[in-house]
């Protein structure tokens, strides 16, 4: 026995003793020591794209209107876009049986969640439920807190993709450790699952989300307005102002989420939901709509289908804009694509039309560059673009731009 032998193999059994004393007293601290052993799975290179039902629905969601979705997400072009998960939000559960099996409300979901599941399947898309660290949900419904192994067993028996993890009725659990015990059931469920945290970014997550899940929140709830000049309902803006420091942390399987889109939920204007589509791709947010697309008007499908925002969103560099220039109400937001190109918005809060430029010093480019510039909106292209790019942005609207530095790849996305 060497010397060192005795004091480690003395601590280790002190520390085995504690652990078993944590875990006879019953206490959570014995699980929140969980590590997880199994890698994230690499389940969102790019930021997740789909559908959820809470923005549009809240608790009033069944399984007819679900099917509905699935649907409507095949057949009106948002599959072809991109979009792939449904995901069903709060309200599905109701109850756990006499074994603690978690169980659909069977007056809304009278079919069961498995069924729902094989249908959006069938569609060619993938399923996600919702549910809570806490005893109950947000809605009153019963949480996974405790029953985490068991739930994320049954969601991986139903087939489901996706798991929207929220943070009501949590007392005074520890967020990372709640979250790090969900990523573990859900990695050991024998299926790949992502992992959508939503602590509403109230305990730091970008410190530890990025080990645990796929896509953090990083504020409270979006509401369908603009702006609020209140604490809450937090409007589309004030949403956008919390996530201009957060781009250091947000990468592929590992993005900030600012909350699903209104767009379609008619709160606001045509040019302001083009605004929050610009914005959120620049974000390389997550984009779940979040609105009834069984009854889309044809501006809604326009502005969730616009394939080159998309393409920005969807950029494998995966680097969220920063807003390089803000003045009053003016703003400039850019970020770097793959292969050189930049996606640039310039951004109008006011209530006046507005110019608006940025050079090319301004956005790290060469300052003799030359080059191609597409508006993602009307998809004019200008060519031999030289010293920066501008223009006038509606009261409310944008100006997004993808500029391509001439060999230096192609225009990815312009088409
Ligand atoms: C919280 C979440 C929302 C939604 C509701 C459901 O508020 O942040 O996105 O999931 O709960 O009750």
């Amino acid at each position: 026995m060497n010397r060192q032998a005795l004091p480690v193999r003395f601590f280790r059994a002190v520390a085995a003793g504690l652990l078993w004393g944590c875990a006879l007293a019953g206490t959570a601290s014995a699980h929140e020591t969980l590590k997880l052993d199994a890698p994230k799975p690499d389940l969102a290179p790019t930021p997740p794209m789909g559908w959820n039902s809470w923005n549009k629905f809240g608790c009033n969601i069944d399984e007819r209107i679900v099917r509905s979705q699935a649907d409507a997400m095949a057949a009106s072009g948002l599959k072809a876009a991109g979009y792939r998960y449904i995901v069903i939000d709060d309200c599905w559960q109701k109850s756990r049986d006499a074994d603690g099996n978690i169980q659909a409300d069977p007056e809304r979901f009278p079919g069961g969640i498995q069924a729902l599941a094989d249908y959006v399947h069938g569609k060619g898309l993938k399923f996600g439920l919702y549910s809570d660290a806490g005893a109950l949900t947000c809605g009153g419904r019963p949480g996974s807190a405790g029953r985490e192994f068991q739930d994320a067993r049954q969601y991986a028996k139903w087939g489901v993709d996706y798991l929207k993890y929220d943070w009501c009725h949590t007392g005074t659990r520890d967020a990372e450790a709640a979250y790090t015990i969900m990523a573990k059931a859900l990695r050991e469920s024998g299926r790949d699952i992502v992992l959508s945290i939503c602590e509403w970014g109230t305990n730091q997550p970008a410190r530890w989300a990025p080990k645990a899940g796929h896509l953090w929140r990083t504020t409270g709830d979006i509401s369908d307005l603009w702006e609020s000049k209140k604490d809450w309902p937090i409007g589309m803006v004030n949403i956008l102002d919390l996530q201009a420091e957060q781009w250091r942390y947000s990468g592929p399987n590992q993005w900030n989420d600012p909350d699903m889109l209104e767009v379609g939920n008619g709160g606001m204007t045509t040019t302001e939901y083009e605004s929050h589509f610009s914005l959120w791709a620049m974000l390389a947010a997550p984009l779940i709509a979040g609105n009834d697309l069984s009854r889309m008007d044809a501006d809604t499908r326009r502005i969730l289908t616009n394939a080159d925002v998309i393409a920005v969103d969807q950029d494998p560099l995966g680097q969220q804009a920063r807003r390089v220039w803000k003045e009053g109400d003016h703003e400039v937001w850019a970020r770097p694509l793959q292969g050189g190109d930049r996606a640039v918005v310039l951004f109008n809060r006011g209530a006046a039309a507005a110019g608006i430029r940025v050079s090319w010093n301004q956005l790290d480019l060469p300052a003799d560059l030359r080059a191609e510039v597409k508006d993602l909106w009307t998809g004019q292209v200008s060519k031999d673009v030289h010293g920066g790019v501008g223009g006038t942005v509606a009261p409310h609207g944008v100006l997004m731009l993808r500029i391509r530095q001439p060999g230096r790849g192609a225009m990815a996305g312009s088409q």
